[in-house]
Order: C-alpha cells, then sequence, then structure tokens
C-alpha cells in the first residue's frame, strides 16, 4: 500500500473557475453551491482533487488574483459556510481541493495597502515595496508585457514608488518584512483549518527582490517556502503545496529542495513541446526536455497539463521556437497574449478528435499527475471577442439549453460561439455516448489509476527508427507499460528493438496485441499496451 500521504503522487487534477462552473442562485455568475452540485459529474469523470481559483473578496482586476481580504469568500461564490459544505461534499466522494494561495502580492483595495500608501509612517508602510526611485532591480523582467511598462508605479500622495511584477493594480508585498511572513503563515493556518486540502501557490518565484539578481528563485525565496512548508507538515500532514513557477526545469528543480518544499511542481517547458510535436510530427523537443527534467525527491511530483486558465504560455522555449508557435497556434493577431496564446484545447487543435485525444494520451503517460482545464474533457472552444484572458474562461457548456444549463439567467460572461459553442458541445450530449470525448478522457483516467507505473518518475525512451512516434516505457514493479503515440498526418510503421516485440494487453480494447517485427499506427493514433509475462 502506498502511503496515503502521497496520494497526489497518483491523482488526476482538474482546474474549476468557480465563477465559470455552475450558477446555483441565478445571478449569472457561478458559485460554491453550484459546484458541489457538480461533485456528482467530477466523480464520475475519475477526478482526485479539484484546484479552485481565487474565491477571495476582490475587486477582480485580475479575475481574483488581486485578492482585497485573505479571510473571506467573495459573496458572488457565497460564503464561508458554503465552502465548509463544499469540502466536505469533495470529501464524501474522495475528492480532495485545493485552492489559490496568492503570496506575492495583494489588491491596491487589500486594507494593508491602502494604509500603506496612506502616509509614509504607516505601520503598514513596510508591508510593500517602497522606492524613491524607478531604477531599481532593473534586471526584473516585465510579465505583464501587453499592458505594463514598468514593475514600478509612482504614488502621487507619498512621493514614491510602489513594486509590482503584475498589473499595477497588484502591488507586491515586502516578504524581506517579518510580519508578512508571519501574515501569510496565517493565512495558509486559516484556510487549512477549514479543510483545504492545499494550495495552489501562485507566482511563487518573485517574493524577494535583489539588486543585481533579476529578482526570481531567490535563495531568500526557498527560505520562506521551506518555512511555509515545515509548518504545513508539522500542523497538517497530508496537505499539499503545488508550485506555480514558470521556469525551466532545472530552475524549478529548487523548489522541491529535499523533499521539504513543494511536494508538486507544474512542469511548464513541456507543455508547448506537446504542441510542438503535434505540428511538426515529430517527438525530439519533447524527448529533450524530458531529458533536460532533473530527478525529483521520490516524495514530489510534477503537474503536467495542455491548458489553464491563463495564456498557453511561450516562456519556456526559445524566442524562434515562441515565433514559430505563433505562426502555427496564433494565426491571428487577437489569439496572442503577453508571451503566449489565448485558446482552448479544441480550436487551438482545430478541433481534430484525434490530435486532442493523443495531446491526452501524451497527457496522461508522461512522469506527473495530470490536470485538466475544466471544459477541455469535452472540447468546448474559447471566445476570442473578449479581452485578455477571458476568452478561456467562459461558462462550461453542461446542455443545449438557454445559457448552456449554466445559469437560469443570463451569465456574467458572452458564451462561446459557432461550431463549438454548447448547442454543439456539451456535457449532456456527451455523457451516456460511449464515443464521446468525454468518455475517452474518462476511460484514461481509470487506466492511468489502475496503474501505478503511470505516477512513478521511471520513463524510457524506445528508438523505433521512426521520428514521427513518441515510444516510452512506464514501468512500477512488475507492472510494464509500453505507450505508442503517433504525432504525424499520415500513417507511420516503426520497428521496435528485439526485447519488445512480444505480447501484450491493449488497454483500451482488452485484447491481446501481438507486436512482431514491423507496426504501423494510424494517423493520429495511440496504444497503450502492457506487457505480458
Ligand atoms: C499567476 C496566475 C495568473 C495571474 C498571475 C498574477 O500567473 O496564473 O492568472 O494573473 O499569477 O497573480
Amino acid at each position: 500500500m502506498m502511503d496515503t500521504t502521497l496520494w497526489y503522487k497518483n491523482a488526476v487534477f482538474y482546474e474549476i473557475s468557480v465563477r465559470a462552473f455552475k450558477d446555483s442562485n441565478g445571478d449569472g455568475r457561478g458559485d460554491l453551491r453550484g459546484l458541489t452540485e457538480k461533485l456528482e459529474y467530477l466523480q464520475t469523470l475519475g477526478v482526485d482533487c479539484i484546484w479552485i481559483m481565487p474565491i477571495y473578496p476582490s475587486p477582480l482586476k485580475d479575475d481574483g488574483y488581486d485578492i482585497a481580504d485573505y479571510y473571506n469568500v467573495d459573496k458572488t461564490y457565497g460564503s464561508l459556510d458554503d465552502l465548509k459544505e463544499l469540502i466536505e461534499a469533495a470529501h464524501q466522494r474522495s475528492i480532495r481541493i485545493v485552492m489559490d494561495l496568492v503570496l506575492n502580492h495583494t489588491s491596491d483595495a487589500h486594507p494593508w495597502f491602502q494604509a500603506s500608501r496612506s502616509d509614509r509612517n504607516s505601520p503598514y508602510r513596510d508591508y510593500y515595496v517602497w522606492s524613491d526611485t524607478n531604477q531599481k532591480y532593473k534586471d526584473a523582467r516585465i510579465i505583464f508585457l501587453d499592458t505594463e511598462i514598468s514593475n514600478w508605479t509612482w504614488d502621487e500622495k507619498t512621493g514614491q514608488y510602489y513594486w509590482h511584477r503584475f498589473y499595477a493594480s497588484q502591488p507586491d508585498l515586502n516578504f524581506d518584512n517579518p510580519k508578512v511572513q508571519e501574515e501569510m503563515l496565517n493565512v495558509a493556518r486559516f484556510w487549512l483549518d477549514l479543510g483545504i486540502d492545499g494550495f495552489r501557490a501562485d507566482a511563487v518565484p518573485y517574493l524577494f527582490e535583489r539588486e543585481g539578481t533579476n529578482c526570481e528563485n531567490l535563495p531568500e525565496t526557498h527560505i520562506y517556502l521551506k518555512k511555509l512548508r515545515s509548518f504545513m507538515d508539522e500542523h497538517y500532514p497530508g496537505r499539499i503545496l503545488l508550485c506555480e513557477a514558470n521556469q525551466w526545469p532545472e530552475d524549478v528543480r529548487p523548489y522541491f529542495g529535499d523533499g521539504d518544499e513543494f511536494h508538486m511542481g507544474f512542469h511548464f517547458p513541456i507543455m508547448p513541446r506537446i504542441y510542438m510535436a503535434l505540428k511538426k510530427g515529430r517527438f525530439e523537443d519533447m524527448a529533450e526536455i524530458m531529458r533536460r527534467t532533473p530527478p525529483i525527491p521520490e516524495n514530489c511530483q510534477w503537474c503536467t497539463f495542455l491548458r489553464n486558465h491563463d495564456e498557453l504560455t511561450l516562456e519556456m522555449v526559445t524566442p524562434e521556437e515562441r515565433q514559430w508557435m505563433w505562426e502555427q497556434y496564433a494565426y491571428e493577431p487577437r489569439m496572442k497574449l503577453n508571451l503566449g496564446i489565448r485558446r482552448r484545447l479544441a480550436p487551438l487543435l482545430d478541433n481534430d478528435r484525434r490530435k486532442i485525444e493523443l495531446a491526452n494520451s501524451l497527457l496522461f503517460t508522461l512522469p506527473g499527475s495530470p490536470i485538466i482545464y475544466y471544459g477541455d474533457e469535452i472540447g468546448m472552444g474559447d471566445n476570442l471577442d473578449l479581452p485578455d484572458r477571458n476568452g478561456v474562461r467562459t461558462p462550461m457548456q453542461w446542455d443545449d439549453s438557454p445559457n448552456a444549463g449554466f445559469s437560469i439567467n443570463e451569465p456574467y460572461s458572452e458564451l462561446v460561439k459557432g461550431k463549438l459553442g454548447y448547442q454543439n458541445i456539451n456535457v449532456a450530449s456527451q455523457i451516456d455516448d460511449p464515443d464521446s470525448l468525454f468518455n475517452s478522457i474518462k476511460r484514461m483516467i481509470a487506466i492511468r489509476k489502475k496503474h501505478a507505473a503511470f505516477g512513478s518518475s521511471q520513463m524510457e525512451w524506445i528508438e523505433t527508427g521512426n521520428p514521427a512516434v513518441a515510444a516510452y516505457i512506464r514501468q512500477h514493479e512488475e507492472d510494464t507499460m509500453l505507450i505508442l503515440n503517433n504525432l504525424s498526418g499520415s500513417a507511420e510503421s516503426m520497428m521496435l528493438p528485439k526485447k519488445f516485440q512480444q505480447n501484450y494487453l491493449d488497454l483500451f480494447a482488452q485484447q491481446k496485441y501481438i507486436i512482431a517485427e514491423n507496426l504501423t499506427l494510424q494517423p493520429y493514433s495511440y496504444l497503450w499496451l502492457q506487457m505480458q509475462r
């Protein structure tokens, strides 16, 4: 039996915008009770853990990542009691819930910042990073390139600049102030006491600033994060920390520490390479980044994803690769955002069922615990008419009734229009159809969960003589899986090394599968095969 505190190593995650998921009270905005109503759906799909995006009171200048009160739920989502009910109901279905913990910054509407900017002598002045000049930390990049021109903003009243890595409405907290460090531990304690199973820790590379550095991944940051971890281990064993550090694998590695910092970290660089692989019909870029991924401690796990609530980020590719990705996947200028592409999975993959399944085959069989972005399991579309990242945060498409079965009233957002809108793409039409995308994904999840090998860190690429076929072994004890993915749009033949020419069980068809010398895979098809001894 596996240590249950290591549950996340074999879990399937699912990311939810509460506002977008299900409206229970008819105000057009999704809420916690709506989500509670839909837990059965998530259980049917096979989800083990949900990540909910920020639900704190917020002026919503960054969709809730601008927090005005760390100790409450925004009324539009419900109450703290609703959250408790959600957690209990989820636990009854063996579903865990992690939430966003935004350490780096608050909203400018937060009382700390209001006090801080009211007077240079305010006891809260030092909760934020102030300076007489905007010439400090010049090596720190600007992240929201399309909107911000500097990481400093001038404050008229007190005559100084304040520091912010994201929107100017999100001032950075000053982690050099021990009070700030303690405040954030208190915030964590509050939600853990409420029963939350852990946190997706937002934007952690940027907690500290030091002259002469790019102000990312600093040693001070790791010291603080280790404090947070040991606090959680001491009082809340089994709860997890998931790291959002959009960095190269060697730079994410320190966030796992010696198994004493984060339990999990998103694998940002593999994500765009899955899209590169599908477009080029070549697996090499994926293999290269996996080779470049250092081993992580036994009690840690990567979190892999195809899409999330942000733009498909292209920070972890070379400038040439970025240009190429934009040409391939963001051929209309409005599809671009900052250093990324603001589109959803299905439209990115031309709504081609074969490619969507293939991308998921990679997601569910590469090392790491996979996370699904809500709606991608049914192939939902996006709405490019909406600004910023809102086009991929539209209401979940439950059925083909008006408002997509999301709300009895007009939703907070325009819905997806056209072919991938709710009239054609919705849960109701897919859930009982064995041939639907939903059911294909559900089968992948079910198979994945039966084999501990998928949660292990072991992976071995197999030489097939064909660069279009991503072939690898996933193994745990006696259970060995051979995974074959044909990334190209043509049928591809290959020859596996002698030792792999043997009998298998096709895990989808549940039939014997014999590999003799040559093997041909249909365009964009995949096979998950279990070796028979
Ligand atoms: C993270 C979030 C993103 C947010 C930013 C600032 O990158 O994923 O949505 O805008 O942090 O909080």
